[in-house]
Order: structure tokens, then sequence, then C-alpha cells
């Protein structure tokens, strides 16, 4: 049998094609997927085992991207971790009593995996039985990834209390409680640990920490704030022996100490060209990005061009993931993304 194109390319290995795989590949642009949110909520999709299962596969049947990625949502721990939220269609995530205090922090207990998560590794076994199976590795073998939010998006939803455009509240915290935040921020570390290695046991064949928002610091702040618990994240995450993916946007004023973790791919959003990322980041790690998801609403000629002009920049694609800068936006004419996927694979 042949081997993944992706997790080849994640060890920067030759690979038959470029691999591509869309952040947020599934979801509101299948109208499949739109289907079963009528009668299901996006909480409940995530904990049953054979409908997430099932919407993990969607992308796959769809598009034929090289890697599946688990259906679930970063804010999954953190109920598991007693947080009362909602997921609120349009807007996000809604954290019902914002943190606060130390007391909110000592409040927030440890995830029991095994007792608390049951669901996730029950997903995991029957898309993994499933991409295993005939139908979807005649070609070549489809891994499935995993993934967390890292610890700054994480607190910056329990502290905003919900999505943020200044990140205020967070920033606040940071500079005027150091002490409440490095707490609130161990505590995050420590969990996302064990529920990254939760998913590594219980099958999945790399791992990405989404640090979505982090863009909003500046680099002396990534540094103190930030950067000391990514590191220990990757570093906890080595044993498991799969490739890991650090991913955030607006990285550019730290893209040196971003890419500085234990880590085999980062992930750049569409601001940076590649070619120069690649500069920053050095030989040594893959690279996974960028076209601004934005593209993939206009036409089919458009998304090639911007596609080549990507591929131009990069030069070698050795190392090399396709996806897009940031998640699939849920207006996106899912045949863009047929397309789009069939054009990576003639390069
Ligand atoms: O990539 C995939 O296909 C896997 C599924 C996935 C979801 N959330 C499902 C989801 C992934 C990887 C996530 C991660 C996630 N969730 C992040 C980090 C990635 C990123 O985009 O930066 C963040 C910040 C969240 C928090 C969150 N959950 C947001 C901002 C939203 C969108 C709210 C909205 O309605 O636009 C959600 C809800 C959510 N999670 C949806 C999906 C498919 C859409 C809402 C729905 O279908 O009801």
């Amino acid at each position: 049998m042949k081997e993944s194109s992706f997790l080849n390319a994640c060890y920067r290995k030759p690979t038959a094609h470029i691999p591509v795989w869309y952040m947020r590949q599934a979801g509101r642009c299948l109208p499949e997927y739109r289907k079963l949110k009528e009668t299901h909520d996006i909480l409940t999709l995530c904990r049953t085992p054979e409908l997430a299962a099932e919407v993990s596969l969607m992308p796959i049947r769809r598009f034929g991207v090289d890697a599946a990625i688990l259906f679930a949502d970063i804010m999954l721990p953190l109920i598991a971790m007693g947080v009362d939220l909602d997921i609120v269609e349009k807007i996000g995530p809604v954290i019902k009593n914002p943190i606060r205090t130390a007391a909110d922090v000592a409040k927030m207990r440890d995830i029991d995996a095994p007792r608390d998560m049951a669901y996730l590794r029950e997903t995991i076994e029957i898309v993994r039985k499933a991409l295993d199976s005939e139908e979807f590795s005649k070609i070549a073998p489809i891994p499935l990834i995993g993934f967390s939010g890292a610890p700054f998006t994480l607190a910056s939803y329990l502290i905003e209390g919900g999505p943020s455009r200044e990140f205020s509240k967070v920033k606040r915290v940071m500079y005027e409680e150091p002490a409440l935040w490095h707490a609130l921020m161990e505590k995050l570390t420590k969990n996302v640990i064990v529920y990254m290695k939760f998913q590594a046991e219980s099958g999945v064949q790399a791992l990405q920490l989404f640090d979505s928002w982090v863009g909003c610091l500046s680099r002396a702040d990534y540094i103190e704030y930030v950067l000391p618990y990514s590191k220990e994240i990757f570093a906890a995450l080595k044993g498991t022996r799969i490739p890991r993916i650090h991913f955030a946007t607006n990285t550019a004023a730290f893209l040196v100490e971003f890419a500085s973790v234990d880590c085999e791919v980062v992930g750049i959003d569409w601001r940076m060209p590649l070619g120069e990322a690649r500069k920053i980041i050095g030989p040594d790690k893959a690279i996974q990005g960028n076209l601004d998801p934005v593209i993939l609403l206009s036409n089919v000629d458009l998304i090639k061009e911007k596609t080549d002009q990507i591929l131009a920049e990069l030069g070698s694609t050795k190392g090399f993931i396709f996806n897009l800068g940031h998640g699939v936006l849920p207006d996106t004419p899912y045949e863009h993304l047929i397309a789009l996927t069939d054009y990576i694979h003639t390069k």
C-alpha cells in the first residue's frame, strides 16, 4: 500500500503529490452537514460518536483531501473541566461565568479523559476503522488529525466570556494580575496535554494545536506570557511519536519564537508569503498554509491563480502541506473546494 502524502510531508519526506486538507473542512459549507444541523446542535453532534464520525468523513467523500480532522470543537475540554458554556450560532462560544478570580481557576477541575471524554475515543475508533477500510484507503491511507485549542486561545474565551476583537479583558489580566494569568495558563496547559495525549492514545495520527487568537499579542508579550506553555505542550507530546502542528493567525511579529517549539509542522495564515516564512522557519520543519479563505468565495480561475502564486512564492514543495490560512468560511461554495483539491493534486 502507498504511504500517506500528508504524513510524509509532515516529516519532509518525498510525496506523490502536494498533500491538502482544510481547517474547518467539515461544517456549514456542506449541505449534508447543514441537514444534520437541522436536528442536532453542534455540541450534540460533537458528543455523539456515530454522528461526529460521519461528519469527520464528509469532506473525505466530497473533496478527496489527504487527511481527515476529528469533528470536535476547542470548547470540549473546557466542558469536561466543568465550564458552563454554549456555542451560539453565528457568534461562537459564550461562557456563562467568565473567569475573574483565582477561586474561579481553582474551581475548574482536571480532566479525567477516559471518563469525561469516552465519546471522543469512540468517535476516533469509528473514523479510523472507516478510513482504514477499502472505501477510503484504496488510493492511499488517509490519516486522522486530532487537535486542541491552545491555552492562550482557550483563556481568551474564558476571560472575555466569548469572541472578542480587542482582547482587552484577557490582556488586562495578563498585565495586571500575572499570578491569576499564570495559574490559569498552568491549569489549561496541564489539561491540554492530557486531552491531546488521550486523542493520540485513542488513534489520531497527527495533532494540531490551534492558537487562533494569539496574534493579538506583541512579540515581547508572546514570549513572556504564552511561549513557555506552548513549549511545554509540544515537549510533552513528543512521546506520542506522531507529527505535531503549531498553528495560529497573525504570527508575523513573532514567527521565530512561534516556530521554535518542538514540532514537525508550522501553520501560517495568508498574511505572510510562504517563501519568507520558509526563511524564518528554516529547512527543518514542514510548513502548512496559506490561501486566504475569502478567495474561495470568488471563482475557480482566481482561486487557481492565487494558488499558483502561493506555490511560486514557496519554491520547493518539500515539507509542504497545502491548507487555507484559516478555516473554511460557512458561505464557501463546496464546489470550489473540490476544484481546488483537484488542482493541487495536479501540481
Ligand atoms: O476543522 C474541522 O473540520 C473540525 C471541526 C472544528 C470545529 N471547531 C467545529 C465547529 C474545529 C477544528 C474547531 C476548532 C475551533 N473552534 C477553533 C479553532 C480553529 C479556528 O477556527 O481558529 C475555535 C476558535 C473554535 C471556537 C468556535 N466554535 C467558533 C469560533 C465557532 C464558530 C461560530 C459560528 O457559528 O460561526 C464554533 C462553532 C463550530 N465549531 C462550528 C463548527 C463546524 C460552526 C457552528 C455550527 O455548525 O453550529
